[in-house]
């Protein structure tokens, strides 16, 4: 499996320097061995879709959606919108959103679920809180979190999902949690994935994101169990998000 690398922008970059960020990517010698996709605010996805151009690395990734199609939602954001402009992963559920807005686990599935329908990639975040964790609730917490999502998903046909485990007292912190922690998560992840999804399961991949920066990243992805990693703060500047992408290059 292609290990995938994607670069959360949040709450950074409108046009013009989400334009600025991708032509300035672009220059990069990227590997071809890793999928590398990019996290925008939605009103910086058209000029990244004009600043590729007819390239398709990095590929576009929304931040959020809202489930259904179109209707009375204002301020609200649907799948074939994203679609339009040639998203191609979107993430759902990030723990800021949980925190912030208010996203919960029933919001989550039904966002993952329209994706997938939609063809879009839902790359659902899950992770436990620093509380949760000195509690000894981080597999309950990360368990539950994904037996929510999936239980709308399909595997037969459909575009593939991806979960990003990412600790919330990681995310930030400049506190990674250490490939060991991030493996043993994402076999209690693995195996919730199995249950419900049988031998397809392991086509999904599952990603590491909180404070991965240049010194670890290639820990992560030469761990196994461990398909990439969901980047924020060390993907703001594009030639060091160029760097993590070589450096998560198998070759
Ligand atoms: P940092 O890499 O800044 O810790 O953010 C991680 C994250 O939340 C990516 O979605």
């Amino acid at each position: 499996m292609k290990k995938l690398l994607i670069a959360n922008w949040k709450m950074h970059y409108g046009p013009i320097k989400a334009g600025a960020w991708i032509r300035a990517f672009r220059r990069e010698r990227l590997p071809k061995d890793v999928d590398i996709a990019v996290a925008v605010p939605f009103v910086s996805l058209a000029a990244a879709r004009a600043s590729l151009g007819r390239a398709s690395i990095p590929a576009l990734a929304a931040q959020n959606v809202f489930w259904a199609e179109e209707g009375a939602f204002t301020g609200e954001i649907s799948p074939s919108m994203l679609k339009e402009f040639g998203t191609e992963y979107c993430l759902v559920g990030h723990s800021e959103r949980r925190a912030h807005l208010g996203e919960t686990d029933e919001m989550v599935q039904k966002k993952a679920a329209a994706l997938q329908k939609a063809g879009i990639i839902p790359v659902i975040c899950v992770g436990e809180t620093e509380a949760q964790r000195k509690r000894g609730e981080a597999n309950k917490v990360v368990r539950a979190q994904v037996q929510a999502a999936i239980t709308d998903l399909k595997m037969d046909g459909k575009v593939p999902v991806a979960i990003a485990y990412e600790p919330v007292w990681a995310i930030g912190s400049g506190k990674p949690c250490t490939a060991q922690e991030a493996k043993q998560m994402h076999e209690v992840i693995r195996v919730v994935l199995q249950k419900k999804l049988g031998a397809g399961a392991d086509e999904i991949r599952i990603i590491y994101g909180g404070s991965v920066d240049l010194r670890n990243v290639s820990e992560y992805v030469t761990t196994t169990g461990i398909d990439g990693c969901l980047v924020g703060g060390a993907s703001l500047d594009p030639r060091n998000f160029g760097l993590l992408c070589r450096a998560a290059n198998p070759a």
